[in-house]
């Protein structure tokens, strides 16, 4: 939820600091701050809203110092103003921190009682005092070792001492943190995003460690104080995914960018030759495996509600879905037979990884479906599913989304297949359908002017609904959260066969209603539900397939044809509409389209 960078270096660092921060925005804007150590002092700046304002508050480019920390927030504690942003300093420490301090009320009752001077509202403050009280006593490791030790929760730290001029520390419990490595300098970062623009070279902090970052030296310990050796590992550095290029949002370049993304994920699952779908290194044996459940948060549960269909529909297993932070809760009942499957696209959310994380506890086999496979989520998987959709930058899902559907598909079909439940015959049919999708999506992209012109309708309603049975239902539920983050207007997915069971009542005059219906085995049901809002004044958008049946199109405000395919493929291509439905609503209403209001690109708090 929030960013951190840190650079030791043998020259100043703001500059360098600021355009990290700006890579680091999507986790979180709504304050920023940095803090540079030189001539014995701590330069401490920040304030509200974005680096941009941090930019123009002060001269910060020329901020001296060539080591220093900095952060962008999401707050969690005390509201988003310049007090409670990072860095929190003492006389002589300074720290920034992603995550969550669950006891900080008590350690910061006991520190008041210490003498200690609070200034914020920020459960952050209290590990300040806390490593200023250890340092009166302890070395530098001992102080930090105690000091994590009294922390209860996850967090992510960067911290500088007035004292110590030539390191960082860094340390890590639940929240993300990398290292990346330089010439003449060494980085800290929330992630290799933050720290690509300066280094392919990254070791990731594993959970209780932490590390001792100087402009040529690193060095890393456990929870207990003791050395650790880690790996260096090399990324690919695909800078342009990080560039909007010609196209005004991350957003709308990721919506148009699905046809590749898409033809990348089944070229790396689908062997042309052999005309067969490629799983490898499947560490389980089938028979072993009875039963699935698929568990994300958000665009990723609606990527397990599409994936629970589709499995059977292909398979014979039972099959459940759950949101992570309820699962996380649950009283489970864990089965050794269940093969748990974790789906997040930055493989950091961290109400998924905590589900995760209880699975693994209980030796549960554990998959996870990923877009970052450096990302904690897949590092503590058994198995791996990349989506290979790219860095996905926007804070709505699309791209990822789609990849997500992709691979779940794929992993049912071949499972299917594999089972002798998916005859050998339909399974190749499935797979040439599988590789026109590409051309398909390529095509209903095209579909961009009727929905420029829809959109002002859903951003003059106080709400709208979105309905769908079946595959559908799903993508009801995704279009209507895009709308929701995007343009910040109330709306609602529902299954189209439960209107009539109480939301009925919220359809009035001239309220706008999206109805998936291609012409699927649920389209007769749909339409019925279709003719029952608009019986009562709403304005329905039909998205629907291109077939040669005629659309049943008596009162419907409009309708928009995507292209037709297998019904197994028609969930992706009903997706794209609404994407671009909520990108153009927000668009007219002039909000920041990469950067919504309240959310961030990784929930890494609870
Ligand atoms: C989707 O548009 C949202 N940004 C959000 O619901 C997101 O899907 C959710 O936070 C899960 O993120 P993850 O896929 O990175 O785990």
């Amino acid at each position: 939820m929030c960013g951190i960078i840190g650079i030791s270096s043998n020259k100043p660092v703001s500059a360098n600091i600021v355009n990290s921060l700006k890579k680091l925005e999507y986790r979180g804007y709504d304050s920023a701050g940095i803090a540079t150590l030189s001539n014995g002092k701590i330069n401490e700046v920040k304030s509200e809203g974005r680096v941009d304002n941090l930019e123009n508050n002060y001269d910060i480019k020329h901020l001296e110092g060539n080591i220093g920390i900095g952060h962008v927030r999401w707050a969690t504690h005390g509201i988003p103003n310049s007090v409670n942003a990072h860095p929190h300093s003492s006389h002589n420490v300074s720290v920034v921190h992603n995550g969550i301090i669950e006891n900080s009320t008590i350690l910061k009752k006991h520190l008041i009682n210490k003498g200690y001077k609070f200034k914020s509202q920020t459960d952050t403050e209290v590990i300040v005092h806390l490593i200023t009280d250890y340092l009166k006593t302890s070395e530098l490791v001992e102080a930090i070792t105690k000091t994590l030790k009294q922390l209860h929760g996850s967090f992510a730290l960067g911290i500088v001492f007035k004292d110590m001029p030539d390191l960082i520390v860094g340390a890590r419990r639940g929240s993300p943190l990398a290292v990346g490595y330089g010439p003449n300098e060494n980085y800290l970062g929330s992630d290799s995003y933050a720290l690509k623009s300066m280094t392919n070279k990254i070791t990731y902090l594993d959970d209780g460690e932490f590390c001792i970052l100087k402009k040529d030296q690193v060095l890393f310990f456990n929870d207990e104080g003791k050395k650790v050796n880690k790996k260096i590992l090399q990324l690919s550095s695909d800078e342009s995914s990080y560039d909007k290029g010609d196209f005004k949002h991350f957003m709308a370049k990721e919506i148009e960018e699905q046809s590749i993304t898409i033809k990348t994920g089944i070229k790396e699952y689908i062997d042309n030759f052999n005309k067969e779908i490629n799983i490898f290194n499947f560490p389980w044996k089938l028979e072993d495996i009875k039963s699935i459940t698929l568990i994300g948060c958000g665009t990723a549960y609606h990527s397990c509600m599409m994936a629970k269909y589709w499995f059977e529909e292909l398979t014979s297993l039972d099959v459940s879905i759950d949101i992570a932070s309820e699962f996380r809760y649950r009283k489970n009942r864990f089965k050794k037979d269940t093969l748990y499957i974790f789906v997040s696209q930055s493989g950091e959310t961290a109400d998924t990884y905590a589900a995760l994380d209880l699975c693994n506890k209980n030796n549960m086999k554990t998959c996870s479906v990923v877009n970052v496979i450096e990302s904690s989520i897949a590092r503590d998987s058994n198995f791996v599913l990349p989506i290979h959709c790219g860095p996905e930058i926007g804070v709505a899902s699309t791209k990822a989304f789609l990849g997500q559907i992709l691979i779940l598909y794929i992993f049912a079909l071949k499972i299917g297949s594999l089972r002798n439940e998916v005859q050998n015959k339909l399974y190749q049919e499935k797979i040439k359908d599988l590789k026109t999708l590409p051309s398909l999506i390529e095509k209903t992209l095209l579909l961009d002017n009727d929905i420029q012109a829809i959109s002002s309708t859903f951003n003059e309603a106080k709400g709208s609904m979105f309905l769908g049975r079946g595959y559908s239902y799903p993508i009801a539920l995704e279009g209507a959260l895009k709308l929701k983050e995007l343009s910040y207007i109330h709306a609602e997915g529902y299954p189209a066969g439960e209107m009539k069971h109480g939301p009925l009542a919220l359809i009035e005059e001239g309220m706008p209603v999206v109805v998936l219906a291609p012409k699927d085995s649920y389209y007769k049901k749909t339409i019925s539900n279709m003719q029952e809002v608009i019986a009562r004044g709403a304005k329905v958008l039909l998205i629907t397939n291109k077939t040669n049946d005629d659309v049943i199109s008596e009162n419907i405000w409009e309708t928009i044809e995507v292209e037709n395919t297998n019904n197994d493929l028609l969930p992706f291509l009903l997706t794209i509409p609404l994407q671009k439905l909520a990108y153009y609503s927000a668009l007219k209403k002039g909000y920041d389209i990469d950067k919504p209001r309240n959310l961030a690109k990784s929930v890494t708090v609870e």
